[in-house]
């Protein structure tokens, strides 16, 4: 069971308990679920990829930390920390995954790469991912409560082969955009190029 988790490695200076209480201060109580829900869902995965079950727990409870701060938080980061002016053109759905892990690595004192890696690249994946990057990826598009039409084809594919769940979600995701007549953005495209061709017919 997730709760019996006792983080032992450091990458949280404090229990898995604390760091849940720092994160219910920043989300509402259905986000807060979500969170906890995308992280059950990285452990199973980091088991069955033999990744690193404590850097899943925390990924994956922290990948929306910033979701709910105001655009301003946002901007500011943006100037403080030096990062791409380009961000500036975009929004909450992007920056909260890209600059939401200045706000984790600052705020809650996790240094780890790969684990803020996996926040940067939740929402619009990456052309190279670790495998925590494509289990927080894909653990925040299979967590339980999620129901859109192959919700559970996505699943059995990412449970059977990680990297090809990664395929099945950049091609969707991306289809869904163009569909609705909504942006897409760039890094979304390289994605799609990096993983969907390599894995034909998904
Ligand atoms: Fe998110
Ligand atoms: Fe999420």
């Amino acid at each position: 069971m997730v709760t019996e988790l006792e983080y032992k490695e450091n990458f949280f200076a404090g229990t898995r308990q604390d760091l849940l209480d720092r994160i219910e201060t920043q989300l509402k109580p259905k986000r807060f679920k979500h969170v906890q829900r995308v992280e059950a869902t990285a452990i199973e995965l980091a088991r069955e990829n033999g990744v690193d079950v404590e850097k899943a727990s925390i990924a994956g409870l922290t990948h929306d930390y910033a979701k709910q701060r105001p655009d301003e938080d946002f901007i500011q980061a943006i100037h403080d920390y030096r990062l791409n002016p380009g961000l500036l053109d975009y929004g909450n759905a992007i920056w909260h995954g890209v600059v939401g892990a200045e706000l984790v690595k600052r705020e809650l004192g996790i240094t780890d790469e790969d684990i803020l890696n996996a926040i940067r690249h939740h929402t619009t994946g990456a052309v190279y991912m670790t495998p925590l990057e494509q289990i927080v990826y894909m653990a925040d598009y299979i967590e339980p409560a999620r129901d859109f039409p192959g919700v559970e084809e996505a699943r059995q594919i990412t449970h059977h082969d990680l990297a090809t769940g990664v395929a099945f979600q950049a091609k969707h995701t991306l289809a869904y955009l163009v569909d609705k007549d909504k942006p897409v953005y760039p890094k979304s495209i390289d994605t799609y190029n990096a993983w969907v061709p390599e894995h034909p017919g998904i």
